[in-house]
């Protein structure tokens, strides 16, 4: 019988309990999952690529079916090249759906042979996106219900590399250079 490969496109800057969500759900319907954060050198992302996928690798340990790449270029050509057959998005709101039916229209205008699968996370995280997860913990409010604990704990460590910076507290080395490219940008 053949099984069904399926990818997990997306951003994950950083991943959320709403993405844990979806892995878990997919993880149930498709034989193997793999989750494919995109390396995009347009974006000035919270996280490099190398550390967000060593998050989605604690994220997922537990599941026998579920591995974590890092892909560039088109999402359909990656998910030819894994012999993929579905890409899997979420959709947690109406406000997705266009975007979405867009992105999912054009992949298979690109590749018909790819089937994106769409997912509702739990109604708890509808309203959660990494955009404001990284918001809310620049303006100093709690994340822990938001993301896993690991992941909570690296949003910290980056916030008060940025603040120590602000404040002109000292910080050295990669912190140093980190903090003041934040702190330029201002929007984290
Ligand atoms: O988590 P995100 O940012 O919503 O994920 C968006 C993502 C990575 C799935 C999308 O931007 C994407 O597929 N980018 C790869 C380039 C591509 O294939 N573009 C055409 C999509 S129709």
């Amino acid at each position: 019988m053949k099984r069904i490969k399926a990818i997990y496109p997306g951003s994950f800057d950083p991943p959320t309990n709403g993405h844990l969500d979806l892995i878990e759900r997919g993880s149930k319907i498709f034989d193997e999952l793999v989750v494919a954060i995109l390396r995009n050198p347009e974006k000035d992302p919270l996280f490099t690529v190398a550390d967000r996928r060593k998050m989605l690798e604690a994220m997922t340990s537990n599941f026998d079916n579920v591995s974590v790449d890092t892909f560039d270029g088109l999402t359909v050509d990656y998910a030819l090249r894994l012999d993929a057959r579905a890409i899997l998005r979420g959709i947690r709101a109406i406000s997705d759906y266009e975007y979405e039916l867009q992105m999912a229209l054009m992949n298979r205008k690109l590749q018909p042979a790819l089937e994106t699968v769409f997912m509702m996370p739990a109604e708890k995280y509808s309203y959660l996106s990494s955009r404001l997860v990284r918001e809310v913990a620049q303006l100093g409010g709690s994340i822990d219900c938001l993301v896993p604990p690991l992941v909570a704990q690296k949003v910290r460590e980056k916030m008060d590399v940025a603040h120590r910076f602000e404040k002109g507290e000292p910080a050295t080395g990669k912190a140093q250079a980190e903090g003041k490219r934040k702190f330029r940008k201002k929007k984290l």
